[in-house]
């Protein structure tokens, strides 16, 4: 099949059915009222080192809502700030509570009853049930297409970063993280999700580089 992506019927979920599994961003922030905010969002990723940059992208408009905005884009770009909180499989069902398009005056954490935890850096307070949380400073949001369909594409660094004792291993090169203890959740499409546990090594061929740029730091993404 030859899909035109401009006619295809609901594309979107040939998009997000292709590109998986997807990681999950915890997203936590506060309004300028004061008004603490979480929801997930999976067009997220991690995209340089440094400075240490995460993305994600929120539409602009509350699915199935005329008028409503997604809050966590309005009080990110009203405070600049905010938490990447990941996704395990024991705060999964949790998440998925955070989901819906609630008023802006109500606070996601008591619906899914997760812990506020300070952040070190940013207003925003942390997921203390998350086994990480990234604290962010917005560097710039991007537009991307128009309404109905309007997205944010949200660009920031990590600012400060807190790692739960119990994931980290120390390994011929120093702290890594197990993925084992770790449990990351995977999206799928629309309401389908995957562990993570089924994992296999390849080994990375190496083509030699020239003499003098093989002193030069090797790649690690
Ligand atoms: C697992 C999951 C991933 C989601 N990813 C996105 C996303 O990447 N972009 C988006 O705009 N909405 C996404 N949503 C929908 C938002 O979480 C939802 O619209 C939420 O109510 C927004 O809350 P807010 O208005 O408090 O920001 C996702 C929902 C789920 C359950």
């Amino acid at each position: 099949m030859l899909i035109d992506p401009k006619s295809f019927d609901r594309f979107n979920m040939i998009l997000t059915g292709v590109v998986v599994p997807r990681p999950i961003a915890f997203v936590s922030t506060i309004s300028t009222e004061g008004v603490v905010n979480l929801a997930p969002y999976s067009f997220f990723n991690a995209m340089a080192y440094n400075p240490p940059t995460l993305i994600f992208s929120s539409s602009r408009r509350a699915a199935g809502w005329q008028d409503k905005r997604k809050d966590t884009l309005t009080n990110i770009e009203e405070t600049g700030e905010y938490v990447v909180n990941v996704v395990v499989d024991d705060i999964a069902a949790a998440m998925n509570a955070t989901a819906a398009e609630y008023p802006a005056d109500v606070s996601e954490f008591d619906i899914a009853g997760l812990t506020e935890a300070p952040g070190e850096i940013v207003q925003a307070p942390r997921v203390a049930e998350s086994p990480v949380n990234m604290e962010c400073r917005l560097m710039q949001v991007v537009n991307i297409g128009e309404q109905p369909h309007a997205h944010g594409l949200v660009i920031g660094e990590i600012v400060r970063m807190h790692v739960r004792d119990d994931i980290l291993y120390e390994g011929p090169n120093g702290l890594r993280i197990n993925h084992a203890a770790l449990r990351p959740t995977g999206r799928l499409a629309g309401n389908m999700y995957c562990h993570t546990d089924d994992v296999y090594e390849l080994i990375r061929p190496v083509y030699a580089p020239p003499v003098a740029e093989a002193a030069g730091e090797r790649a690690a993404d």
